[in-house]
């Protein structure tokens, strides 16, 4: 099928999904037929454009010895081997023209020899397999062209049974960045082509299966599975061990079975045995299906607590390997995660076997998005032209054929984003046709006509509440609509963890929990896409100069690049918690309700402490009964009571496959005995100097009544603060139709506030500054009044803040801050911790006693941005190496932050590497933060957590340490 000058379309150009390949079917990871492993180092030639249509590489004999070598799997533009990487969220990098793309078509020649391993089975035949090409190849052995194919995360093979030499062979292997193919891909990540995923060679001895199916079923009424195993091309016989099951393939067999669920993964060995190949596999009995309009898995009801998983490392782009993936679920096990969404493509197939071992609900999506054609009011979309239904449907079958022997995979997706169209059904038609068994989703499509459940992407709370009282908005069509609000609902796609957030996550699992039909979602995503980059630390969009980009809306998850887990992950774990434990009617007494879907709490200890101010006071162990499912009880510590914080843990009994004995699963905490106000400071009279007025400890410049010293620690800049450098979800999203206050806040000048000092006045057992906060070219003000006071060495500060003008923006922040030498960089502080926290991302702040360098209070968000504070905190000092410092309490709990540089620096920042450490520590104490929220890519801060410009008053209480 080779081109002529006088093609139109090349192969790559042409609609359809390929030519020369093998039917799909099942991926497994081992039988006893041999395989051969092709990964390894490549010769490799890149071409800027696929205008050179020489194909003489593939030729025997062909010489490479100039050619550079690259590692495959992987992307050539990430081992410096040609091109760069390119990031674009919805439009296409090049021209839409269907299916043409440009001549300039980053090509990669790829040239293997290899010598089969000697004492390989003879007859049979063998098959050459790639787990996944972007975007698309042509293949040849031995000089022979094999064909080409399209669909990147999908797996092709071919039969080369005849051409496979005992001695040297050469593979040789053409890809090119763009194809039709390309059409189908428009997912948010980065375009990177490349065989990125393994190449093998696989033994197909005579007698061994074409393919088979596992159906295995699970009846909650008596207990029992039934086992069926369809397997073409062959006699089978199905063998259980453990179950004392030997049938023949084709055959239903139904005994008393242990059932498989994400919570209780339990996997039966079993064996294939055909006259050619004997293929282990690992059998789940479930059963998924709709029931009185919800999701029920072995007759229960599901709560999905989910994550979006993009295949991405950030040396290796979306080539990840066994260790990382495993590394990836056992985090997310951990995390209280239950269910992945596959977004947008069929990962690389080990990854399920894995969600079958360690026991994840799975989505498991088709590689297709055709996104980029929204912008063009989805004119040429494919999926909605007859001539590109093959290569969906090539695709639909790519994907089932390969993952239907999964127990994890509950969920079939047609793919993400494509708008509507007639190739959707005949998706979904085919679908149906061959694997009744599952349910099918798809988000794009609001009839719904083709799916089994309702799903939507960043739905705000109120429509997720009316969708939960089945009540939302109507759909056009009556019968349409009655089938739509009878179904389930999920959100394939919420609360967006772009940067510092998301916000609002306790909001949407309360109403999971209130409504039968919210049957949860998928946090949006897993992890950042930054990639490591020598002078920005994580690259991305733009950074390698790209000309059309979406700057770091690639970096949108809940682990940071190198998969650390970001604050959105450590409070997505605790919204989620399959527990709750909450404080009862007494000190002491908690209510502990099971939150599991299908197990009791007998797999977790319970443990009580009760601190006060951070000191362990008394602990011990609690007994909770075995509560089944939804059940509750009031439990409650054997303490004498007082005043103090009480921590109740659920923590793993046992040593699982993803956490060890110990490993916290939930808490809860109950305080009794309001936090002390500091006693007020007043009493010493302020006296004026040559140029500075003193009070008690304090040392204040008298033209503006800013404090100099405390004692001998040197105190800079301390003024009312209500800038943050704008967080993405303050910025939010271009298309949000809310008010996007990160930018109104700069439109209002809100980071270039001046402060005027109207009255620094000496009085008789105060210093009171009198101030006017506000920004150039506006009426918009804040008067600010600080009152300073103090007794002994305590030095006392009461803020008043009046605002003046039309405010129509919540604030950034309302408090105070300043700076203190470097040295002084150790904080403590007694309040929410460990982690960063704000008013809707607050649930996993413990209260405590905690400690740690302000460098390691900082979060490293991929583009920097406001972050690090700490929630409810009473008191915080900071200090030296010798420990003298600073201390400070609040009149009431208030947010702390300290870094080592301004917010003006980290609002300037756009790569980590550009925060420098200055010679000061600049604190920050806040009366009052704005929350968070998810306008990054859905639905701004909640009423609630907003930060109203209001009169307000607040204090603190400073003493010298030390
Ligand atoms: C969704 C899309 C995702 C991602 C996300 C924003 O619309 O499905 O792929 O782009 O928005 O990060």
């Amino acid at each position: 099928m080779s081109s002529t000058a006088a093609d139109a379309v090349s192969w790559y150009e042409d609609m359809s999904p390929g030519s020369g390949g093998l039917a799909p079917r099942s991926w497994y990871p081992a039988s006893d037929a041999p395989r051969v492993s092709l990964n390894g180092e490549w010769a490799f030639r890149f071409s800027p454009d696929a205008g050179a249509r020489d194909e003489s590489f593939a030729r025997p004999g062909f010489d490479a010895s100039g050619w550079r070598t690259v590692e495959v799997p992987g992307h050539w533009a990430l081992q410096g081997a040609g091109g760069a990487p390119a990031y674009t969220n919805v439009v296409y990098p090049f021209p839409v023209d269907p299916p043409r793309v440009p001549s300039e078509n980053p090509t990669g020649d790829h040239l293997l020899r290899f010598t089969p391993p000697a004492g390989l089975p003879e007859g049979g035949d063998w098959v050459l397999r790639f787990d996944g090409v972007e975007s698309c190849a042509r293949v040849w052995l031995n000089g022979q062209e094999l064909g080409d194919f399209k669909g990147s995360r999908l797996a092709h093979e071919f039969a080369v049974g005849g051409l496979l030499g005992a001695g040297e062979n050469v593979l040789a292997v053409r890809v090119h960045a763009w194809s039709s193919g390309s059409y189908l891909e428009d997912q948010d990540q980065w375009w990177l082509p490349g065989i990125f995923r393994d190449v093998t060679l696989l033994h197909r001895p005579r007698g061994a299966p074409r393919d088979f199916f596992v159906h295995a079923g699970y009846d909650h009424r008596d207990g029992c599975g039934t086992l069926r195993v369809e397997c073409e091309g062959a006699e089978g016989r199905i063998l259980v061990p453990e179950l004392g099951v030997d049938a023949p393939a084709g055959e239903p067999v139904t005994l008393p079975v242990e059932p498989w669920t994400a919570e209780t993964p339990r996997l039966y060995d079993a064996e294939l045995v055909t006259p050619g190949e004997r293929i282990a596999l690992r059998v789940g009995f479930r059963t998924v299906a709709v029931e009185d309009g919800v999701i029920k898995v072995n007759g229960r009801r599901l709560l999905l607590r989910g994550v979006n998983r993009h295949e991405f490392h950030p040396e290796t782009g979306r080539t990840v390997d066994a260790r990382t993936m495993r590394h990836d679920l056992v985090l997310m096990k951990r995390h209280n995660i239950n269910a992945v969404r596959t977004s947008h493509y069929p990962p690389h197939p080990a990854f399920l076997d894995l969600c079958d071992e360690l026991g994840l609900w799975v989505i498991d999506e088709c590689d297709l998005e055709t996104h980029g054609f929204v912008d063009l009011e989805w004119r040429g979309n494919p999926v909605d032209d007859e001539r590109w239904t093959p290569a969906l449907l090539d695709r639909a079958e790519r994907m089932v054929e390969r993952d239907k022997n999964h127990a994890s995979v509950i969920i079939w997706s047609l793919g993400n984003e494509c708008g509507t169209g007639r190739g959707l059904s005949a998706m979904a038609g085919w679908i149906r046709g061959r694997d009744p068994e599952r349910l099918l989703h798809y988000e794009g499509d609001l009839s719904c006509q083709d799916v089994d459940l309702y799903s939507r992407m960043y739905p705000t709370h109120a429509e997720v509440e009316l969708i939960g009282q089945r009540a939302e908005e109507p759909w056009g069509d009556p019968e349409l609509d009655a089938r739509r609000r009878a179904m389930p609902f999920i959100m394939c796609e919420y609360a967006h963890a772009m940067g510092n957030g998301p916000g609002g996550l306790s909001e949407y699992q309360r109403l999971f929990e209130r409504y039968e039909r919210c049957q949860g979602g998928f946090v949006w995503e897993w992890i950042d896409h930054g990639l490591a980059h020598p002078e920005h630390g994580f690259a991305y969009g733009g950074d390698f100069g790209e000309e059309l980009h979406d700057g770091n809306f690639v970096c949108d998850g809940l682990l940071f690049p190198d998969r650390t887990p970001s604050p959105g992950l450590v409070e997505y774990k605790k919204v989620i918690e399959p527990v709750r434990i909450g404080p009862a009617s007494r000190p002491g007494a908690f209510t502990v309700t099971n939150g599991y879907d299908f197990t009791d709490l007998g797999h977790l200890d319970f443990l009580w402490s009760h601190e006060v101010e951070g000191v362990i006071v008394a602990s011990g162990a609690l007994k909770v009964p075995e509560l089944a499912p939804g059940a509750s009880a009031e439990v409650a510590a054997e303490t004498a009571g007082g005043e103090g914080v009480w921590t109740v843990r659920a923590v793993l009994a046992e040593d699982t496959a993803w956490a060890g004995r110990g490993h916290v699963v939930a808490w809860g905490q109950a305080e009794s005995g309001a936090p002390r106000p500091p006693a007020p400071a007043a009493g010493a009279r302020p006296v004026r100097g040559a140029g500075v007025i003193t009070l008690g400890p304090g040392v204040f410049d008298a033209a503006t009544g800013a404090p100099v010293r405390l004692g001998d620690l040197a105190v800079e800049g301390l003024r009312l603060d209500m800038w943050r450098a704008p967080t993405d979800n303050d910025n939010g999203a271009a298309w949000q139709p809310d008010e996007r206050y990160g930018v109104r806040w700069r439109e209002l000048g809100l980071h270039r506030m001046r402060h005027r000092v109207d009255a620094v006045e000496a009085g008789r057992d105060a210093l009171t500054v009198r101030t006017r906060v506000a920004p150039a070219g506006s009426d918009l003000g804040l008067r600010t009044t600080y009152r300073w006071t103090s007794a002994g060495d305590r030095l006392g500060l009461t803020v008043s803040v009046v605002p003046e003008g039309d405010w129509r923006v919540p604030l950034p922040r309302l408090g105070i801050r300043f700076g203190l030498p470097a040295a002084f960089g150790r904080a403590r502080w007694f309040g929410g911790g460990p982690g960063e926290a704000y008013p809707d991302t607050r649930a996993a702040a413990m209260l405590g006693l905690w400690e740690r360098d302000v460098d390691a209070l900082q979060t490293p968000y991929v583009r920097p941005q406001e972050n690090g504070a700490r929630a409810d905190v009473r008191w915080a000092e900071l200090t030296d190496d010798s420990g003298s410092g600073l201390r400070a309490e609040g009149g009431t709990p208030f947010w702390f932050t300290a870094r080592r540089w301004t917010n003006e620096r980290l609002d300037a920042a756009e790569h980590l590497p550009d925060l420098v450490a200055g010679d000061r520590v600049w604190v920050g104490l806040d009366h009052a933060v704005q929350g968070i929220g998810s306008q990054s890519c859905g639905p701004g801060v909640l009423p609630e957590h907003r930060l109203h410009a209001a009169p307000a008053e607040f204090s603190f209480v400073f003493s010298p340490l030390g």
